[in-house]
């Protein structure tokens, strides 16, 4: 247990996942393997503009934020980064004198995944769905030199979005043409998500040993579009490295500090098993 006291920084979480996430393992045993003093509390939040002003009353440094409340907590907010402007949503509120700041950290945590294992420069990616998730991880590729197309079952909203970060967006109907001709696949829909786990929107045929495929799903592990992707041959990213790497991010974001790689691997791991 991390030793508590009057100089500890709090970091909350708020989320409707607050009573079941076991994150704050994740970063309470980093914070104590550096001797950090800080503590990361799963909070109750039944009013989002009163807790608000507890974190800054009770003077939290960060909290994380996570569904429902990612767009909703703009409007209680000083500053956003350019991240969360463009993408409309926050992952991350920091408290810097007395003013929150928003950021979105949700796309750089998934091209580090990416970048252990593909070289994201000079490569095709396709980029399935146009919600947030979807949008985060468009906007830190598009910081890349890579050809960026972003399909969506609603194309106005993948159009929207690809206008403003130079990528080029289109419906289901080409996806046959794009996946082929792609180095990096993502899906960043919800299609495959338990319970609903033999849904995909790419057949087998499609992928090979040249593609890397990424699936943004945690539950299950291993989706059909994993299983389909590891069948044909490619190289295939699951969704627990981007947490990894989202919390990596996360942790430096909320210390200053650069995370404890290895310790939060395991820690990932055990929580896993
Ligand atoms: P998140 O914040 O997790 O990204 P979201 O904003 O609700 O969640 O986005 C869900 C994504 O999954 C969207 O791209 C959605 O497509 P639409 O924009 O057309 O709704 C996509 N999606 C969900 N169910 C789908 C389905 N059955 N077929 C294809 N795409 C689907």
């Amino acid at each position: 247990m991390n030793k508590i006291n009057g100089k500890t920084k709090l970091i909350g979480f708020f989320g409707s996942t607050y009573k079941s996430s076991k994150m704050y393992k994740l970063y309470n045993t980093a914070f104590e393997a550096l001797d950090l003093n800080y503590c990361y509390v799963p909070c109750a939040v039944d009013d989002l503009e009163k807790a608000f002003s507890g974190v800054l009353h009770l003077g939290f440094r960060a909290i994380g934020v996570s569904f429902p409340y990612k767009e909703s907590i703009i409007p209680y907010l000083d500053e956003l980064e350019p991240e969360a402007a463009a993408i409309g949503a926050v992952n991350v509120v920091t408290h810097q004198n007395g003013k929150l700041i928003g950021g979105m950290t949700d796309g750089l945590g998934a091209v580090c995944a990416l970048e252990e294992v593909v070289k994201i420069d000079g490569s095709t990616v396709v980029v399935l769905g146009a919600g947030g998730a979807a949008k985060a991880i468009a906007y830190e590729l598009s910081k890349h030199h890579c050809s960026l197309k972003i399909l969506n079952r609603t194309i106005e909203k993948a159009r929207d979005f690809a206008q403003k970060i130079d990528a080029q967006s289109n419906g289901y109907d080409i996806l046959p043409q794009v996946v082929q001709q792609a180095d990096i696949l993502i899906n960043a829909t919800s299609v495959g998500m338990y319970p609903d786990a033999g849904a995909c929107l790419v057949d087998e045929s499609l992928m090979s040993s040249k593609i890397t495929v990424m699936d943004i799903i945690g539950k299950p592990h291993e989706t059909e579009l994993l299983k389909r992707a590891k069948r044909a041959g490619s190289k295939v990213i699951y969704a627990d490295r981007m947490l990894l790497h989202q919390a990596i991010v996360k942790f430096k974001y909320y210390t200053g500090v650069d995370a404890p790689i290895a310790v939060m691997e395991k820690v990932m791991q055990d929580m896993r098993e």
